[in-house]
């Protein structure tokens, strides 16, 4: 399936949109978003976390990653914004995290592309400040084609 783009999205339509996506979610779904700083990542995963009963999400850069408990399934959310290379991903234990069958938000993925799952949905914010956003949302495999089937297009 092509890529779905979301376009000229105030702060509340990200929002709106983060919430659509974690009505869709699957266990062992992995997000991977893409953007400059301040794109919006951390506030699209803050999104996606509120819809599965999550509400304290902050960025976890300096930390790696950060697990959430929500209702009835876990949150691992990730920033690869210090990372160098996969190595220190591996080293806190990046495999385990994935096969946990939670749902996996990682940010930065620019920095860790050689080794994020085959299959995800990839989520690449586009501007910052005060500018409204584009979001676009890319499927890698069958699962993530089907979450994106039907999926509302105006936000
Ligand atoms: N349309 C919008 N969508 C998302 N965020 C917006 C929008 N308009 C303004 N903002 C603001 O932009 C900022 C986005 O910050 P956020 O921490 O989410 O970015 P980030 O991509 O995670 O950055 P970093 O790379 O530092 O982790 C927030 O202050 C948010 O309030
Ligand atoms: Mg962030």
């Amino acid at each position: 399936m092509e890529a779905l783009v979301f376009k000229n999205l105030s702060e509340a339509d990200t929002e709106r949109l983060g919430l659509a996506l974690s009505e869709r979610l699957f266990p062992g779904a992995f997000l991977a978003l893409y953007g400059d700083l301040g794109a919006g990542k951390t506030a699209f995963t803050r999104a996606v976390a509120k819809g599965l009963g999550i509400r304290d999400v902050t960025s976890p850069t300096f930390t790696i990653v950060r697990e959430h408990e929500g209702n009835g399934i876990k949150l691992y959310h990730f920033d690869a914004y210090r990372l160098a290379d996969a190595d220190e991903l591996y080293r806190i234990g990046f495999e385990d995290y994935l096969a946990q069958n939670g749902i996996v938000a990682m940010e930065w993925c620019e920095n860790v592309e050689d080794v994020l799952p085959e299959e995800r949905l990839a989520i690449r914010i586009l501007g910052s400040g005060n500018d409204l956003r584009t979001i676009e949302f890319k499927p890698h495999g069958a699962r993530y084609d089907a979450i994106l089937e039907g999926f509302p297009c105006s936000f």
